[in-house]
């Protein structure tokens, strides 16, 4: 029997996700993984009331201009730099995110990497597939920096950036952090962090994990001046957003030895990674994977799904969607 309300799903989902939102209301769910042109995303969302998107789906004013049907677009990532809020809070649409169930997961991550730059796993893994590990190995072969006992830089300290900042505790680094407001006393203290001005960070820092939301003003937040300023032994590690840095500056300060490493999650205009960047073999790299364990993505499916029913007046939090980013958008409709 039809329900009463449609809803779409742009990517292929976990099936127990989608039958948790099938008791309530009628599923219409990609099977197939790909981008959407604009005028594709807005001939679907023309025919729902709500749409579970991901980051790839660009949500602007041109897509949801003259829907007058759309009540809620819930974003598989806690990041949203793929939504235009304010477009969606005049439209009186709702529009929610995936905070906290990814944050141990995608902190684990940033750790990962960090660690495998350090001590080039990368590197040091292609070398023993491509069968060179035959007779000697010089024992300065493979020198990395240490992780442990150094100086942790942490840009941006949201709730993933004070995940990453407990671990440190057990390596026993000191923890830095800049964020454009400083932490309260309590949570400064559990983090062991101190709060310095992004340039001191940068100076300071023996790594550095850049953890920032994406805007303009966050828009190659670290570029040539701010890497001219790190040290030459530092590994840089971003699991944020591609374009925070600046992919060509990152690469001749690697390439010219002015930095020891990177750790790449996120890329400017990925998947498209800057071709300096793959030529190098002390950046390890990945295709924005950090939340993707099985139970935090499960967890994020779920969060969307959620946030979609309930905004759609359905389920236990119906009308109180757990992560929305735009209450101010609820009665403007
Ligand atoms: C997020 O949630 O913003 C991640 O980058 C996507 O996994």
């Amino acid at each position: 029997m039809s329900k009463s309300h449609s809803v779409w799903v742009s990517r292929p989902l976990f099936p127990e996700v989608l039958a948790s939102l099938a008791r309530y209301v009628d599923v219409h769910a990609e099977t197939d993984e790909r981008k959407h042109a604009p005028d594709e995303l807005r001939e679907k969302l023309l025919t729902v009331d709500g749409a579970i998107v991901g980051l790839s789906d660009r949500i602007d004013g041109k897509v949801i201009a003259g829907n007058q049907r759309l009540r809620v677009v819930s974003n598989l990532a806690v990041g949203y730099n793929n939504f235009d809020l304010p477009a969606l809070t005049a439209a009186g649409i709702l529009a929610t995110n995936t905070p906290d169930v990814l944050n141990e997961t995608t902190a684990d991550y940033a750790w990962a990497l960090l660690l495998a730059a350090a001590r080039r796993v990368g590197s040091a893994e292609r070398w023993l597939r491509a069968g060179h590990w035959r007779g000697g190995m010089r024992f300065d072969d493979w020198l990395g920096v240490d992780v442990h006992g150094k100086t942790l830089g942490i840009l941006g300290m949201g709730r993933i950036g004070q995940a990453i900042a407990r671990r440190a505790y057990g390596f026993g680094m000191p923890v830095l952090y800049h964020n454009r407001s400083r932490l309260p006393g309590a949570i400064e203290r559990d983090c062991r962090a101190t709060w310095v001005d992004k340039n001191s960070l940068l100076q300071r820092a023996d790594h550095l994990v850049l953890v920032l939301p994406y805007n303009a003003r966050t828009h190659h937040a670290v570029g040539a001046p701010e890497l001219a300023l790190m040290k030459s032994t530092a590994v840089l590690v971003n699991i944020a957003r591609g374009g925070i840095v600046d992919d060509a500056a990152l690469a001749q300060a690697l390439a010219e030895g002015r930095l020891a490493a990177a750790g790449l999650d996120v890329f400017e205009g990925e998947p498209a990674v800057h071709p300096a960047l793959r030529e190098l073999d002390s950046v390890v790299l990945s295709p924005h994977i950090a939340s993707a364990s099985a139970d935090t993505r499960r967890a994020m499916a779920q969060l969307a799904a959620d946030n979609l029913l309930a905004a759609l007046g359905y389920g236990p939090d119906a009308g109180h969607p757990p992560a929305l980013l735009n209450p101010e958008a609820q009665g403007r409709a």
